[in-house]
Formats: structure tokens, C-alpha cells, sequence
């Protein structure tokens, strides 16, 4: 007889049920949760057994009780070629908390108010180089932008070709295919033309220029001065007086580019789709070019469209959640999306409303799109404060408009949720700012 402690219900597994997720996530969790409750098992295709937690109350417990038996980094060890083993993206335990311990400062909010500025810059460049008439896809606008922002800000790189040898050799390897990625077999070199060969060269070739600037920063004279997050690396020491070797400095700048370049170019392209379809609370931002209105919009946009609908733990050990006992070896989900659906949290949860966050912040457990406890996003100042200035930036000097009739929807592409479409927008006027002012000039 199995002692084995039954799981919550949950949907039957049927391969519809992968493809429902994939095609509408957002919709697909939701009705899931009426239907199930605040804890339900789900089992998908590619994902395995996991058990979805929609309590903010059991889900603090999650990130706040004991860690040891939770496991974080395995369940990100398909990143591991990319990233490294290095990575605090795919360790655990005593090795995760000293990495963390050594990126954490360089990302404290203080710190990362210095690269306002910088953020402000590559966005008005991005914008002065859009035509009206002309018809952009705003995700891979965000994109370019916010890789250049982690180029200026994280790698300290700001020579313009020197940024642009950077994209080209750092996107190659960050873009390879997702079942690369997933299968050691498809990625052994077995020469030039394979797959697994081309993704050596193009990994070689990308290690390459990260470890040439790393030496290069290292001798800098004036390296104690730099705010860039590659030199506060270079000069931190662990609690044992170690510095970082030049492998985990590679492994750590390339998980900061993985983790931190598509999100938030994804939560942009969001927060830009929303606020054009939601004309009164762009009007507002453009009228005030207010930093707290923008700083609500990013909040209310990640609420509203979270880029991970769920944080992942993989149980060590048996362990009671929301009430119930689940067995080692289960994956549990801190369902963010569906802690921000809740209507007791935020009524008409639907609606697109910035103002809910001018007030009162963000609760900690009813606000989740960073994710908490010991794994909660080391780049979530940067990606709001990032979010913010771009939208002051896009909103105050150029009008767009949606190519498309009805908002783009909603998708799973790998583990994040991203508009179908990228949404496509035609660009308008020009707008011309004068001293906070919005003026259009043709
Ligand atoms: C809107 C943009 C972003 C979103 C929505 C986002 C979301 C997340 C989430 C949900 C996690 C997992 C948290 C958990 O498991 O509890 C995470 C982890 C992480 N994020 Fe972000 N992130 C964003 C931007 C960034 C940026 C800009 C950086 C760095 C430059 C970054 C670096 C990281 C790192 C290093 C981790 C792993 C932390 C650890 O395991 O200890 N992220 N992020």
C-alpha cells in the first residue's frame, strides 16, 4: 500500500491541456483556479507535475520558512550551457547564497538609481531613430534597448561598436533554439556544420569578448570609481575575503543578460500595448511625465501581465503546503499570475488601473512578478527603475498607434508569456518635450 500523500486535484492530463496552457496561459491558470481552488496539481507536457499555489499566505510561508529542502537552481539547469555552473541561476544551497551575497549590492536600489540617466539615454536615442509612417514590432524595439542597457549598466561597455561586437556574438548564443538547449545529445560538436558545433563556435566566440573584458577591466586604472556592475564585481569579496574567479564572473554576466534582457524588454512592450490601449492613462503619464504615475504604470502592467506566471521549487523533502502534505520530489508554484488575478487583492482585477499602486506600494505577498524569498530577482530595481524611463521617454516624445485591431495575446514561449505578435504599432508624430511639457510638432 502507498503512504504516499495523495495530490491536490488539478485538470486531467491530456496533451490538450499542454497546448491550452501554451496558447492562453493566463486564461488557462485562471479557470483552472475557479475550478480547483487556491492549490491545484497540474501536469503538462515538457514541465512535468507541479503543484500551483494561489495563497499569498502559503506562499509566504514557501519563501520564507525553511529553505533547505527547496530547490530552486535544478529546475534552471537547462540554462546550465549558457550560463554555466557558476550560475546563481542553477546552484543551490551554501553555493547559491555566496554568489547571490556578491551580486546582491551592485543591484540595492540605491545603487541602481545611478543608471537613470544611462536608461534615459539609449531610450531617446532608440525613439530618434523611429520615423513616422513607419511600422515597428515593439518587442524587438525592447529588445535592441534593453540589451544595450544591460551592455552600459551591468558590462560597463559603452564604445558603440564595441557594443555592437557584444550583441552580435552575446544574442547568437542567447538566442540558440530552445531544443538545443534541452537536449545534451543535439549539442555535442560533431563539427563545423552540426548544430551542437555551430553552438560551440558561437559560445567560444561570445566567451571570447566577455573574457577579454573582464581582463581589460581589471587593469582599469579608475576601477574603484566605476558604478558599472562588472567593476563593483571585480572589487567585491566574499565573507571569506575571496574574490570572484574570471569563470564566475563570465557565468554571472551572462545569467544577468539571460535573466534580465528579455523579461523586462517583454514587460516594456506590455506596459506600451496597455497604455495604448487604455488612452486616459497615457494621456496621463505624457501630461505629468510624473516618475511615481510611471513607476505604477510598470507595477500595474507586471501585475496585470506578468512575464513569469509562476516561480518554481522542487521539494527535497516532504513538506506541508497550504494546508496539505506534499511529497519530496514535487515541483510546487508560487502562482504569481493567480495571486494577481485575486479579486479580494484587487478588485475588477481586469482592469488596467496604475492608480492602485500611487498610494500604498506594492503589498510583498500580493505583488509576486519578481518572485521573493532567497530567489527573488536580483535585477528587479533595475528592470522598474529601467521600466519607468523608457515609458516617460516613449510617452512624452512620439505618438504610436496598434497595427493591430484587438490587443495581442497572450502566449507561453518557453517559460515566459509574451503578446503573440510582439505588437506592432505605426509610428505618429514626433512630440518635441519642453520642460516636462508634451508639444507636438508634426
Ligand atoms: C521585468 C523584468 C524581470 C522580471 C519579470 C524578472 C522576474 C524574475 C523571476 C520571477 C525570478 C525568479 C524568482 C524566484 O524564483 O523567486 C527572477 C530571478 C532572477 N532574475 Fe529577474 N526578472 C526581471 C529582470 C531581471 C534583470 C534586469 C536582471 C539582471 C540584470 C535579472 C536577474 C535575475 C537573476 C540573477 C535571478 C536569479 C536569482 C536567484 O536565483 O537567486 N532579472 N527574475
Amino acid at each position: 500500500m502507498s503512504t504516499e500523500p495523495a495530490l491536490p486535484p488539478g485538470p486531467r492530463f491530456t496533451p490538450l491541456t499542454t497546448a491550452q496552457f501554451a496558447r492562453r496561459p493566463l486564461d488557462t491558470l485562471r479557470r483552472w483556479h475557479r475550478r480547483y481552488g487556491d492549490v491545484f496539481t497540474v501536469r503538462l507536457l515538457g514541465f512535468g507535475t507541479g503543484v500551483y499555489v494561489a495563497d499569498p499566505d502559503a506562499i509566504r510561508e514557501l519563501f520564507t520558512g525553511n529553505q533547505s529542502d527547496l530547490l530552486a537552481g535544478e529546475a534552471n539547469s537547462i540554462l546550465e550551457p549558457v550560463v554555466g555552473k557558476h550560475s546563481v541561476l542553477v546552484l543551490d544551497g551554501p553555493e547559491h547564497l555566496r554568489q547571490r551575497r556578491l551580486l546582491l549590492p551592485p543591484f540595492h536600489g540605491s545603487r541602481v538609481a545611478a543608471f537613470r540617466s544611462t536608461v534615459r539615454e539609449v531610450a531617446e536615442r532608440e525613439v530618434a531613430r523611429w520615423s513616422p509612417g513607419e511600422r515597428l514590432v515593439l518587442r524587438q524595439r525592447m529588445r535592441a534597448l534593453t540589451f544595450e542597457v544591460i551592455c552600459r549598466a551591468v558590462f560597463g561597455v559603452t564604445d558603440p561598436a564595441r557594443v555592437e561586437r557584444m550583441r552580435r556574438a552575446l544574442s547568437a548564443v542567447i538566442d540558440s533554439s530552445p531544443v538545443l538547449m534541452a537536449s545534451a545529445t543535439l549539442r555535442r560538436d560533431l563539427g563545423p556544420l552540426s548544430p551542437g558545433g555551430r553552438f560551440a563556435r558561437r559560445l567560444r566566440a561570445a566567451d571570447a569578448l566577455l573574457y577579454e573584458e573582464i581582463a581589460q577591466r581589471r587593469g582599469e586604472p579608475d576601477l574603484e570609481e566605476r558604478s558599472d556592475v562588472l567593476s563593483l564585481l571585480l572589487c567585491a569579496r566574499d565573507d571569506e575575503g575571496r574574490a570572484m574567479t574570471d569563470a564566475e564572473l563570465r557565468d554571472e554576466l551572462f545569467t544577468m543578460l539571460a535573466a534580465g534582457h528579455e523579461t523586462t524588454a517583454t514587460g516594456l512592450t506590455f506596459a506600451l500595448e496597455l497604455l495604448l490601449r487604455n488612452p486616459a492613462k497615457l494621456e496621463r503619464l505624457r501630461e505629468t511625465g510624473d516618475e511615481r504615475y510611471a513607476n505604477a504604470v510598470g507595477k500595474e502592467t507586471l501585475r496585470v501581465r506578468p512575464v513569469i506566471d509562476a516561480a518554481e521549487r522542487t521539494l527535497a523533502a516532504p513538506r506541508d503546503v497550504a494546508g496539505r502534505r506534499l511529497p519530496a520530489g514535487i515541483k510546487v508554484y508560487p502562482g504569481i499570475a493567480l495571486v494577481h488575478y485575486r479579486e479580494d487583492l484587487y478588485p475588477e482585477p481586469d482592469e488596467f488601473r496604475p492608480e492602485r499602486f500611487l498610494d500604498d506600494g506594492a503589498e510583498s505577498y500580493a505583488w509576486l512578478p519578481f518572485g521573493g524569498g532567497i530567489r527573488r530577482c536580483i535585477g528587479a530595481a533595475l528592470a522598474e527603475l529601467e521600466m519607468s524611463e523608457v515609458l516617460r521617454v516613449i510617452a512624452s516624445s512620439v505618438d504610436l498607434e496598434p497595427v493591430r485591431d484587438t490587443p495581442d495575446p497572450v502566449v507561453l514561449r518557453g517559460i515566459t508569456l509574451v503578446p503573440k505578435h510582439g505588437v506592432p504599432v505605426l509610428v505618429g508624430a514626433k512630440r518635441a518635450s519642453v520642460s516636462g511639457a508634451a508639444v507636438v510638432t508634426g
